[in-house]
Order: structure tokens, then sequence, then C-alpha cells
């Protein structure tokens, strides 16, 4: 077991340690995410798409499969250490056009009309103001442009267990995801923010991991930095003990963990002046 020092400083590097971590776990949960969700926003060849909040790209290489060369791909995050992996990982494909910045995800700055697609792989519940932010994607679309978001639909029930082992040692917990909760409060979310033509649709997802310890890393190496920083650094040994226990229950046959979620993929286009 790691000591809790170790488990501390790791914590407080989480995201850009995160940005090497995808490979070093050996898991990209987030390509077979972005995989369904480029399918389900209808990418064709030759469109330009954003994806904001681009973590370390698999999202956008996925996107880039579709789009090909008379395409691109643009990525922004607000997290150095993704830019520069996402960046290398688009630029390494020669997709000219294409490329990584470093930008907020709920105004990233481009010229009005500049996308076909904005993509947000499981990131969108995560900025202060979607409201905002989908009014602001709607000004960078071309007609028939659309938003492509997935959200969380049900968590495994481990991994939720777990999670919320943990929250009983951080206080302040701001767990909710708002709008992005249930499908009938997307829907009405969008249509409440100038959009139109809501599709809905969920794909369960399974992820495996060798072990607790293997699990705790990526949990704190995407994402959940925001959970563990709030644990006190006294009370993290306990808080781990009692996530170790919560995910015991996702223990397959063959001996490692295995975690199913739901996720709900969500497309929407902006009304255009014509159809409102
Ligand atoms: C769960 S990861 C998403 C992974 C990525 N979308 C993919 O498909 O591989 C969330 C990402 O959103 C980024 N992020 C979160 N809030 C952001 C914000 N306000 N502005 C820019 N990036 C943000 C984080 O840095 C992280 O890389």
């Amino acid at each position: 077991m790691r000591p809790p020092e170790e488990l501390e400083s790791s914590i407080a590097e989480a995201f850009d340690l995160s940005a090497r971590g995808h490979d070093r776990f050996a898991i990209d949960r987030f390509l077979a995410m972005g995989s369904v969700l480029v399918q389900r926003a209808g990418l064709r060849e030759g469109e330009h798409v954003l994806e904001v909040g681009c973590g370390r790209g698999s999202t956008l290489l996925a996107a880039l499969d579709v789009v090909g060369e008379r395409g691109s791909v643009m990525g922004v995050d607000h997290r150095p250490g993704m830019v520069q992996l996402a960046g290398a990982r688009v630029r390494a494909r020669h997709a000219a056009g294409s490329d990584v910045r470093l930008d907020e995800a709920d105004k990233p700055d481009f010229q009005p009309g500049s996308f076909d697609v904005v993509l947000a792989n499981l990131m969108i519940f995560q900025l202060t103001d979607p409201a905002a932010a989908l009014r602001h994607y709607a000004t960078l679309l071309r007609p028939e442009g659309r938003v492509a978001f997935s959200t969380v639909a049900a968590p495994d029930r481990s991994f939720a267990a777990a999670l919320a082992a943990i929250a009983r040692f951080a206080p302040k917990l701001s767990a909710q995801r708002g709008p992005f909760r249930g499908e009938s409060t997307i829907r009405e979310f969008l249509v409440d923010h100038g959009y139109e033509h809501v599709e809905i649709t969920e794909d369960v997802l399974e992820t495996r991991f060798r072990d607790a310890e293997h699990w705790l890393e990526w949990v704190w190496a995407n994402g959940g930095r925001e959970l563990l920083d709030r644990v006190p650094a006294e009370a993290l040994p306990l808080a781990r003990a009692a996530a170790f226990d919560e995910i015991e229950a996702a223990r397959s046959p063959e001996g490692d963990l295995v975690l199913t979620t739901a996720i709900r993929f969500t497309v929407a286009a902006p009304k255009t002046p014509a159809r409102v």
C-alpha cells in the first residue's frame, strides 16, 4: 500500500498527472465513449469539429478518423499537460488545420460560424455556467451545426458507493450534475437555451481494473481530484479503506474489478431564426 504522503502529492498533481496517466493505466474509457459520441453526432467527412475539454485527445482522434483530410478537429482544454499531449497526438496525424489550444471550455475563442459540430465528452457538467456555454457554442456553429455531449446516465453501483464512502470524509461536496441528471432535464435545459431537435440515446460501458489500487489511481488521475482534494490529509487512509471496501463488490470471477456505467449521448441543434 502506498504511504499517505505519496497519495497526497499525487492528488495535488492529479490533472497534470492524468495527462500521462492514461497510458500508465492502459485504460482509455474516453476513447470508447468518444467513438460513440462521434457516431451519435453524425459526423461526416469534411466537417470541422471543436471539442471542449478534450483531455488527452482520444475523442479528437476518433473524430479525425471520420472527418478525414478535408475536415479538421480543434481541441481546447485548460490543463497545459492535456493540451501538450493531445496536441502532439493530433499533429502526429499530419491533419492540416487541426490543433489543440489552451482555452476555457465555457467560452472558447473562435470566430463565429467556425464549426459544424461542438463535442463535449464527459465534461459539460463540470462547467460553472453550462447555459452560457451552450449559448456561446451556438454562435460558433455554422447553419446545420449541432452540439453533442455525453453525460453519465447511471454510474456503476460499486463505483458510486466507493466515491460516496470517500465523500463522507470530504465536507461540502457538490455532488449533483444539475440539469444533466436526467433525460427530461437535459431536454428542457437545451430548449430553454436555444436548441431544438434534441436526440438522446444511452449505451452501457464496461471498464476493467486490475485491483482497488489501480482503480483509485485511475480515479484521481481522471477527474477525482475535486473529491479527493476535499478529504483532509489525515483522513485519506480511512477514506481510501472505506472506498476499497465498497469497490470490492465489483470483483469479477476472473479477479479483476469490472465497472459498468450507463452513458447518455445527447445531440441538439441551435434553433435557426427561420425555425423560431
Ligand atoms: C473527463 S476529461 C474529458 C476527456 C476528453 N473529453 C476525452 O474525450 O478524452 C475532462 C477534461 O475537461 C477539462 N476541463 C474541465 N473543465 C474545463 C474548463 N472549464 N475549461 C477547459 N477544460 C476543462 C479537464 O482538464 C479534462 O481534461
